[in-house]
């Protein structure tokens, strides 16, 4: 009996801090083998009159062990979870978010449209796959053009009449046969060439294509809205220049480079050492071209211009190599900023 106080005693002092100390609590106060499971086998060794209240004492006390260790065993499983999952705190500031980041095309591409939105140019669009007569026929493209040959374009299979654009040129088509004079707009799109893919050139780019027809429209306006674009997209000193070319669907056709902006005209790699660098390619609407597309090219005319944006890109940012686009490392996409 003297015993079983003392074990009484030293349950409700027990106060354990960890599993290991519950652990030995129990294989020292609940199961058979326990202090307790001895003292239950022990029974039938006290005198028959002392039996009974021996054995009340002795269920009293296991009783106590398994109470006193199941308020341990929660006291310490609630402790744990505290640890692991702390209870939010609502009045905290929320965390900021880090968001990704834009494109250096995609910035490009907005930059560029919002400078001619500014000056009257609404956004078109048109399909990447293409039939031949808007990607080449009614662009005044002769039969026996080499644009057409299998090198330069993706067909879609083998049909020689359905093919990935080449340019978006195609969208100037598809606005001019569904509208009427003025149509001022800009077409910015992907394209696609059968072209190795190197440093300078892939087989999937951008382009954007900008039109205006109207009536009375000449050559003096698309040398000012380049040169306004020029100036609002590398800075106000920067100088431009109109060199005659040729596009089938433009006449008389220019190629417009600007004074080079990484090394301001001086002479570098970039340019060459010309210090022009090229960014578009430019021209009188053909009349031809107006006809194909149900527009009376006696009464109206028109600019066309297209270019490149991975060029732009590139000359904004200096960027020396075409295949960084598409590659996805985050390295180097990340250090876009709009601009
Ligand atoms: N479509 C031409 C190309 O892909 C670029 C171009 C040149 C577009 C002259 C035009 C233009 O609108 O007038 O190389």
């Amino acid at each position: 009996m003297q015993g079983i106080d003392e074990l009484k005693k030293e349950i409700e002092a027990a106060d354990c801090q960890s599993k290991d100390e519950l652990e030995k609590f129990r294989l020292r106060f609940i199961g058979r083998k326990s202090v307790i499971g001895d003292l239950f086998a022990r029974i039938k060794e006290i005198p028959p009159e002392q039996r009974k209240e021996f054995g009340q004492q002795v269920n009293e006390l296991k009783n106590l062990a398994q109470n006193r260790f199941q308020a341990m065993k929660e006291k310490l499983e609630s402790q744990d979870s505290g640890q692991e999952a702390p209870p939010f705190d609502l009045t905290l500031p929320s965390a900021v978010g880090v968001p990704g980041s834009l494109h250096p095309i995609t910035i490009t591409r907005n930059r560029i449209i919002e400078i001619f939105e500014k000056i009257g140019f609404n956004v078109s669009d048109g399909p990447e796959i293409e039939d031949d007569w808007h990607n080449f026929t009614a662009l005044n493209f002769p039969p026996n053009h080499p644009a057409r040959e299998m090198q330069d374009t993706f067909f879609i299979e083998k049909d020689p009449d359905i093919a990935l654009r080449t340019h978006t040129s195609s969208v100037q088509i598809r606005v001019m046969e569904n509208q009427q004079p003025p149509i001022r707009t800009l077409c910015p799109g992907r394209v696609f060439r059968n072209e190795a893919i190197s440093a300078r050139a892939h087989c999937i780019f951008h382009q954007v294509e900008g039109f205006y027809v109207n009536e009375n429209v000449s050559f003096v306006d698309l040398k000012q809205t380049l040169f306004h674009f020029a100036k609002e997209m590398f800075g106000p000193d920067t100088k431009v220049r109109y060199r005659p070319s040729y596009f089938p669907f433009t006449e008389p056709s220019a190629e417009i480079d600007i004074s080079c902006n990484i090394c301001k005209g001086k002479g570098c790699n970039v340019c060459k050492y010309t210090g022009w660098v090229e960014i578009a390619g430019s021209g009188m609407i053909d009349p031809n071209v107006l006809t194909n597309c149900g527009i009376d090219a006696e009464k109206y005319t028109g600019f066309a211009f297209g270019m490149g944006i991975e060029r732009i890109a590139m000359l904004k940012w200096e960027i020396n190599d075409l295949r960084l686009f598409t590659e996805n490392d985050i390295r180097f996409l990340e250090q876009f900023k709009p601009f």
